[in-house]
């Protein structure tokens, strides 16, 4: 197998980070990473707000785990065992889970594929990240964060324009401890016969 194909297979959702910051020159990697995806039409829609201040993820994080609203865990249908999600575990306060660098993506309001190049944005950086050693979570309900006083200020500030809808956060930083993978459903795959 090759290195591409071994990131593919061994990339996780990690949710437990070290504090340590990620390193500026490993950041810009996956920043670029993210500028090659594919996007419709090649128009390279998604703009990226790079956020490395504990203080404003801690409470855009916050704000986010509220929206989730509670935990539905059974007790039985974990999302992860060993990194216990939002969806799991009412103690965890931050949607983000602490991590050092919170990247969110977001596309014009009315672009009918804006979520799509989102997604194809925050995978490549997942994927560049992981082969980094850097641990990501796919982070969702970004357009509400956002959608927030603070959120509102925060995308002014950032100078991204108000009919940019935020799409996607990618939260990241150093693993803490190791992620143990997931099961694959091998029988999704159909073939025309
Ligand atoms: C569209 C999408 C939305 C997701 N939203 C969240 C989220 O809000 N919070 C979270 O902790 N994980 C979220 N995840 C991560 C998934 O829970 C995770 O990918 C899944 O459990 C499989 O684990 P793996 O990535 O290690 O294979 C999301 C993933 C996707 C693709």
């Amino acid at each position: 197998m090759n290195e591409v194909l071994k990131c593919l297979k061994e990339r996780r959702t990690i949710r437990r980070f070290l504090k340590e910051q990620i390193a500026e020159q490993e950041l810009h990697y996956i920043l670029e990473a993210g500028l090659y995806a594919p996007t419709a039409g090649g128009r390279q829609s998604p703009q990226i707000l790079v956020c490395q201040d504990a203080d404003v993820n801690g409470r855009l994080g916050r704000l986010n785990r509220k929206l989730f609203g509670g935990a539905n865990s059974d007790g039985i249908h974990f999302v992860s065992p060993t990194q216990r999600s939002i969806a799991d575990d009412d103690s965890i306060e931050s949607g983000f889970y602490d991590a050092p660098t919170v990247v969110t993506l977001f596309a014009p309001e009315r672009w009918v594929y804006g979520i799509h190049d989102c997604t194809s944005v925050a995978m490549n950086m997942m994927t560049a990240a992981w082969s980094l050693g850097i641990g990501c979570c796919y982070v969702s309900r970004a357009e509400e964060t956002f959608r927030t006083d603070l959120g509102r200020e925060l995308q002014q500030r950032a100078g991204i324009a108000e009919h940019y809808v935020a799409r996607v956060h990618i939260c990241m930083g150093y693993p803490d401890g190791e992620a143990v993978a997931k099961e694959r459903k091998m029988e999704r795959i159909h073939f025309v016969k």
